[in-house]
Order: C-alpha cells, then structure tokens, then sequence
C-alpha cells in the first residue's frame, strides 16, 4: 500500500456527537450570564419596547420576579437600568443620588426577596437621570466635564452600595472614577463591593435601542465622542483596561461585544483580570430582526455569538437573551 491516506483526519473527531461533545474547548453555562433588566415606575407594569422586540421594562415587582427567575434558571446576576420618569430628570442628575429613586427600591426589593441567590449589578453614570441625556455634567459649551462628573458619580455609586448593590459597574468613561469609587466605597463600609469597570466602551451605533428603553434617545443632544473610546483604537482600550486596574476594578467589561472581539482577546493576552463583554441593544435587536425577517434562527445565532465570547477569553457576557438562554441550555 502506497500513502495515498491523509495523515491525519481532522473530520474523525467531528464524525460523531459524542466525540464532538468530548473534543469542544469551550462551555457556555447559565452562570456565564448577566441578564440586563429596565426597571419603571408604578406597580404591576409591563411596557414592551419597541425597538427591542421581547424585551420589557417592569416596575419594582415585576423586576423582583425576574430577579427570582434569574435564580431558578441558574443566572447569577441581574443588571439594573432605570427608566426615570421625565419630570425627575435635570440638567444636574440630582435623582441619581436619591435614596429612594427606581434604582434603590429595585436593588432593595431584590435583596430582600432573593439574599445571596442573586447578585445585583448597577451601572454607574448619568444619563438615564439627565434632561441632556449625557452620562456626566455639561459645561455651557456642551462639553461633558471630567472631574466633576466624577465626584457626582462617587454619590451615584455610594448611593447604589448603600442600597445593597452587590457590583458597582461604571459605564461613564470619566477619567479617574474607578480610583475615586473605590476609595468611596471603602470609606463607606463597602469593601466587599465588586466594581466591574466598562474599560473600553466604544462610542457605537449598536446603543439605539437601549436609548429608547431608558428614555434618554429622544433627550440627547449631539454624541458621546468626547468620552466614550472611537471604534478605529485597540492599543487605548488597553491603557484604558491597565488604568481600570491599577484603580481598583475587580472586573473590566468590553462594549459592544461582537465587532470588539480582537479587543476581548487583547486583553485577555495581557492582564490576568476577568473580562466580560456586553452584548449590546443593537446587537440583540439586529439578532430578532434576522429571525423576523426569516434570514436566521435565533438560538443558533445566539448560541453562536455567546460561544465566540467564551472562546475569545470572556469569563461571562451581559445579553438581553440571556433568560432565553439560560432556558435553552437548562433543556
Ligand atoms: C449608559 C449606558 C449605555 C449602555 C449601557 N449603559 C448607553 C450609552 O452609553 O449611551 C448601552 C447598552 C446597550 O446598548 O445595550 N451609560
């Protein structure tokens, strides 16, 4: 016999279910997932959002039971963003450091029902409380100013501790708010509070839909270039994850999630820190509209993307789908 054979057949471990399910190098488990929730005024309320097919904003109760379902299917955390009612929002934010605003009673009302079968994650930055609908304070010229936004957001944080957040994740872009934050929390008895950094948060047109959801899209006036990082830079999201660190962030995130995945890797590569992605509101709607539109499955598109952040180096993934997920894997 003369080697007319392959050496080697990479299609032998493919060949069968059982080899392909003892070969795969990446998992995707419920507890690799955060589930982003909307929370709204009044009781008993449920509003659709248009743009984010399947997704809706609860009042405080409904997002109690969402956190409890959260806990059953396996999913360790929920994220909190408030749709503040108009009249409540200001130039100043000043809601933000309300102890009894949306944010607070949702993130009380989950610890008191659910204890440590959930955590509660807040996102930390201006925009859902503002008239402008920017993430900080703004100059006469429009200009988000640094420094202090940041003190306003060491409230805002504090605040969320306060309340019984159990991660403090600041998705404002300031410079220096990780540092300022942490020494905040210490001071105020939170030590055990985590601090998930959005590091490199990209000004993106994926955000639109999640705009709607927490009523900031209508209100805001120009963009968010001027702090969130531009899409044509990998080697600043990693001065930015180095700075996030040596501040004090416990965890850094990359935003969006599936056009950054060189960014994931890099900075998986470099620093020893767990990385999260968010799979962003345009990333989740463009994913309903293929299945809307008959041009994809949304499982298979879903399961898909997740594994791909699994496989770049994420250690989980914040995703709209993730209750629909977690379904699909608990079988
Ligand atoms: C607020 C914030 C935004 C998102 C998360 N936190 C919007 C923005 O920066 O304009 C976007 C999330 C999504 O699109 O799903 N700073």
């Amino acid at each position: 016999m003369t080697g007319s054979y392959p050496n080697t057949r990479l299609r032998r471990s493919r060949a069968h279910g059982w080899s392909r399910a003892l070969h795969r190098e990446t998992m995707l488990t419920p507890a690799d997932l955060i589930w982003p929730l909307f929370v709204t005024a009044g009781e008993g309320v449920e509003e659709p959002i248009a743009t984010l097919p399947g997704v809706s904003r609860w009042s405080v109760d409904g997002i109690v039971a969402r956190a409890k379902e959260a806990a059953a299917l396996g999913i360790p955390v929920v994220a909190l963003f408030p749709n503040t009612p108009r009249e409540l929002r200001s130039d100043d934010g000043a809601e933000a450091h309300n102890p009894d605003n949306l944010m607070c009673r949702a993130i009380r009302s989950i610890k008191d029902a659910c204890g440590d079968s959930v955590g509660v994650l807040t996102d930390v930055a201006l925009d859902p409380y503002t008239s402008h609908g920017q993430d900080g304070l703004v100059d006469d010229a429009g200009y988000v100013v640094n420094d202090e936004t940041v003190a306003v957001l060491v409230d805002q944080a504090v605040n969320q501790a306060n309340a019984g957040a159990d991660i403090i994740a600041p998705s404002d872009m300031m410079d220096g708010r990780i540092h300022a934050i942490r020494m905040a929390l210490e001071i105020n008895g939170h030590s055990n509070v985590q601090i998930m950094s959005y590091a490199a948060k990209y000004a993106s047109a994926f955000y639109g839909p999640f705009r709607d959801a927490v009523g900031s899209g209508g209100l805001l006036k120009g963009d968010k270039k001027t702090y969130q990082m531009d899409p044509a830079n990998g080697d600043e999201a990693l001065r930015e994850v180095a700075m996030d660190i040596a501040e004090g962030a416990d965890s850094v995130m990359v935003k969006p999630g599936l056009a950054y995945l060189d960014i994931i890797y890099r900075v998986k590569q470099r620093f020893d820190v767990p990385v999260f992605a968010y799979q962003v509101s345009g990333e989740y709607a463009m994913i309903e509209a293929a299945q809307a539109a008959g041009i994809g499955d949304r499982d298979a598109l879903v399961l898909e993307k997740l594994i791909a952040f699994k496989r770049a180096g994420c250690s989980g993934i914040l995703t709209y789908h993730a209750a629909h997920v977690a379904r699909l894997l608990n079988g």
